[in-house]
């Protein structure tokens, strides 16, 4: 049980639901042979590399002109051993696994150059960012095996950690799932001027948090528990299983992505102690949070800032999912902190109500390959739903429960940030009060959010369990 990461079974947890026995008794049904669920960790501890943080490369910028940006991604085959004595054929950005971190300003024309070396075909989608649907990466933009895409836009949003993954219709999940995925930072006057930490693999440090199954001749095992969802007994932290960082006396921020295909993270330190929130999906939150633990669903962000001052030098502080240790800290010498945290970090304009002129309704329904919002499975060939540009809406989602049904989805809007209005009528929590791109909507919940639709295109909306957004748990909408 404890390792596992299963979706309904976390959101059971979570939720405190007290219909945890029925869950778990439905699980099997819903996963197929239940395989996940008993089956734990099968990697012996001295198989594990027990390497430090692998930090991903700064992506460069190739056009002097500090307004206008260019860089090249080239998805293409691997190998990594991440268990002594195999090795694992991967996917990557400009490498083997993941990709490197673009990272541009507000205001800056960003022109990107995708040469797929892949032998089949992908798509590099921006998720989180805010730009036209031409630009946007979804699965009707193809980048043929051995074809070029330039993508050309301009940067209008806040800062933010969002992150690129690919999208094309059919092998978004195995795609992801064999390591294509990277970070996108958008940075601006307000999170240059903050005085935390924001040196980039010093004391600003990247997490993508994965989870894998493996093979006894170390592959991928990629099992999608009949379409609910591919997940995994090892949880990768950039690529790296329980890796470790060395830090100093000093306050750390990292950005966490959870890029897995469909658990969720429930993240924690293992002394229980708080550290604090800074970020959502979207950008900053208007004052840091203190937290004690952390909820990711697939597709989500938090930027949080650690505080190692407080502890003795020699100290291991480790990163934890529920009770499974992801990251281990080890606490060094004194560093030279001149960062704060901030009581303000900067102002959200709530959007009003009053402002919406149209109210939409999204029930996400089925299990496995059944999966529908509101009744429809994707076609490419069909838009589901128009708006005009600037147009600002209230999206009411739901996620169906009955017996045959008890998973939470985490559902994601393309090109777009927007606000949580209530979840089940109450307002949300604090940390739910900053932008977001992706919310987590709980078996039998109702949550309502509000949009500005600020770009034209088409774009998707989904169901983040890349298994689910494979079946059909997709819609379209054209801004125009
Ligand atoms: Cu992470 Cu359709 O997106
Ligand atoms: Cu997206
Ligand atoms: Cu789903």
């Amino acid at each position: 049980m404890s390792k596992s990461k299963n979706i309904s079974t976390i959101c059971a947890v979570v939720a405190g639901i007290a219909a945890v026995g029925i869950i778990l008794f439905i699980n099997p049904i819903n996963k197929g042979t239940g395989m996940n669920m008993s089956n734990t960790n099968n990697i012996s501890k001295d198989a594990i590399i027990n390497s430090s943080l692998p930090i991903p490369a700064l992506l460069e910028d190739k056009n002097p002109d500090p307004k206008v940006d260019d860089f090249t991604l080239e998805p293409q085959q691997g190998e990594v051993s991440f268990i002594k004595g195999t090795e694992t054929k991967t996917t990557g950005y400009n490498g083997n696994f993941l990709g490197p971190v673009i990272r541009v300003n507000k205001g800056d024309e960003v022109n990107i150059h995708v040469n797929n070396k892949l032998s089949e075909p992908t798509t590099v989608h921006w998720h989180g960012l805010e730009l036209n649907g031409e630009n946007d990466g979804g699965p009707d933009q193809a980048i043929q095996a051995g074809a070029t895409w330039n993508p050309s836009f301009v940067i209008n949003q806040q800062a933010a950690t969002l992150w690129y993954h690919p999208h094309f219709s059919g092998t978004t999940a195995t795609q992801v799932y064999s390591g294509l995925a990277g970070l996108f930072y958008v940075d601006d006057e307000i999170s240059k001027n903050l005085n935390i930490p924001k040196e980039y693999g010093v004391n600003d440090i990247p997490l993508v948090i994965q989870d894998r199954s493996f093979n006894k001749d170390g592959s991928f095992k990629y099992d999608t528990n009949m379409m609910d969802g591919a997940t995994g007994d090892t949880i990768l932290v950039n690529g790296a299983i329980k890796p470790y960082l060395d830090v100093k006396r000093v306050k750390m921020r990292f950005r966490i992505v959870n890029g897995a295909n469909a658990s969720n993270f429930n993240l924690k330190l293992d002394n229980g102690s708080a550290f604090y929130q800074i970020a959502s999906d979207g950008g900053f939150l208007e004052s840091p949070i203190s937290q004690k633990s952390i909820l990711l669903a697939p597709g989500e962000r938090a930027e949080i800032i650690i505080d190692f001052s407080k502890y003795d030098k020699g100290t291991k502080v480790s990163l934890m999912s529920d009770k499974t240790e992801i990251l281990n800290f080890n606490v060094k010498e004194d560093g030279n902190d001149t960062t704060e945290i901030p009581g303000v970090l900067t102002k959200i304009n709530k959007i009003e109500k009053s402002q919406a002129t149209k109210v939409r309704n999204f029930d996400l329904q089925g299990m496995g390959n059944m999966v529908s919002i509101n009744g429809q499975k994707f076609d490419m060939n069909r838009i589901d739903e128009t708006v005009k540009q600037g147009d600002i809406e209230i999206w009411n989602i739901t996620s169906e429960n009955s017996m045959m049904h008890n998973m939470g989805h985490p559902f994601h809007i393309h090109g777009v940030q927007f606000q949580i209005l209530s979840r089940d009528g109450k307002e949300p929590a604090t940390e739910e009060k900053g932008w977001k791109d992706t919310v987590y909507i709980e078996p039998n919940e109702k949550v309502s959010i509000i949009v500005r639709f600020n770009n034209k295109g088409t774009f998707m909306y989904h169901c983040h369990i890349l298994e689910h957004e494979e079946a059909g748990m997709m819609g379209q909408i054209k801004v125009e």
